[in-house]
C-alpha cells in the first residue's frame, strides 16, 4: 500500500560512472547522447522511488552543455524529485565531473525531467504527496512550482 506522502530526501537518486573510451565523441569527451541517457537513468531512480513503482519519461527540458567531460573522468548525476502533480514528478538532475587525479569537482550540467507514474495498464497513476522538510528543500519545491507554472503559460 502506497503512503499518503513521502519526504523529498526519500527518493534522491545518484548514478556515478567512469567515462570509458566507448562513451566518447570524436573530441575525446563524453558523448552528449550518453550523458542524456545517464541523466534519464538517474531521474528514473528518483521517480520510481517516489512513485513506489514504474514511471516513464514524459519530457526532458532544456539541458545546457556548459563544459566538456573528458574520458577518464568520473561523472555523477544526482536526481531529486522537486515537485509532484497527480501522477507527474518534476525532477532536477545535477551533473558533476570529477578529475580523479586532482580531486577537482565541476558542476557541468543541470537538467529538468518530468516522469509520470503508471499502473499495470500503462495509465497515469497517482503518486504520494511530496514533503519538503528543510529550507533548501522548500526553496527547490517553490522553484519547481514556478518552473511548472511558467511551462504551462
Ligand atoms: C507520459 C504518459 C504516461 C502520459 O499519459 P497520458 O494518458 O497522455 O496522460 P495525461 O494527459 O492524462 O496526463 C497525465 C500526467 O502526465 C503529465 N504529462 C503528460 N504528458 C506530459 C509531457 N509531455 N510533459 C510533462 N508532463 C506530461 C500531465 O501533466 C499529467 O500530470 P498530472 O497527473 O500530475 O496532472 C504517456 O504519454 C506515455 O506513456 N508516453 C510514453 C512514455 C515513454 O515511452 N517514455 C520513454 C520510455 S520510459
Amino acid at each position: 500500500m502506497l503512503p499518503e506522502s513521502r519526504p523529498m530526501s526519500y527518493s534522491r537518486g545518484e548514478i556515478t560512472t567512469f567515462v570509458m573510451p566507448h562513451m566518447q565523441n570524436v573530441l575525446g569527451d563524453l558523448f552528449g547522447g550518453t550523458l542524456m541517457s545517464l541523466v534519464d537513468q538517474a531521474a528514473a531512480v528518483a521517480a520510481i522511488r517516489h512513485a513506489g513503482g514504474p514511471a516513464v519519461t514524459a519530457s526532458i527540458d532544456r539541458v545546457d552543455f556548459r563544459e566538456r567531460i573528458p574520458v577518464g573522468s568520473l561523472v555523477s548525476c544526482l536526481a531529486t524529485v522537486d515537485f509532484v502533480g497527480n501522477s507527474s514528478m518534476d525532477i532536477t538532475v545535477e551533473v558533476y565531473a570529477d578529475t580523479v587525479s586532482t580531486g577537482e569537482r565541476r558542476h557541468t550540467h543541470t537538467a529538468h525531467v518530468v516522469f509520470v507514474a503508471i499502473d499495470e495498464a500503462g495509465k497515469p497513476k497517482r503518486v504520494p504527496r511530496l514533503v519538503a522538510e528543510t529550507p533548501e528543500e522548500r526553496a527547490r519545491f517553490e522553484q519547481a512550482r514556478e518552473h511548472r507554472e511558467q511551462a504551462r503559460r
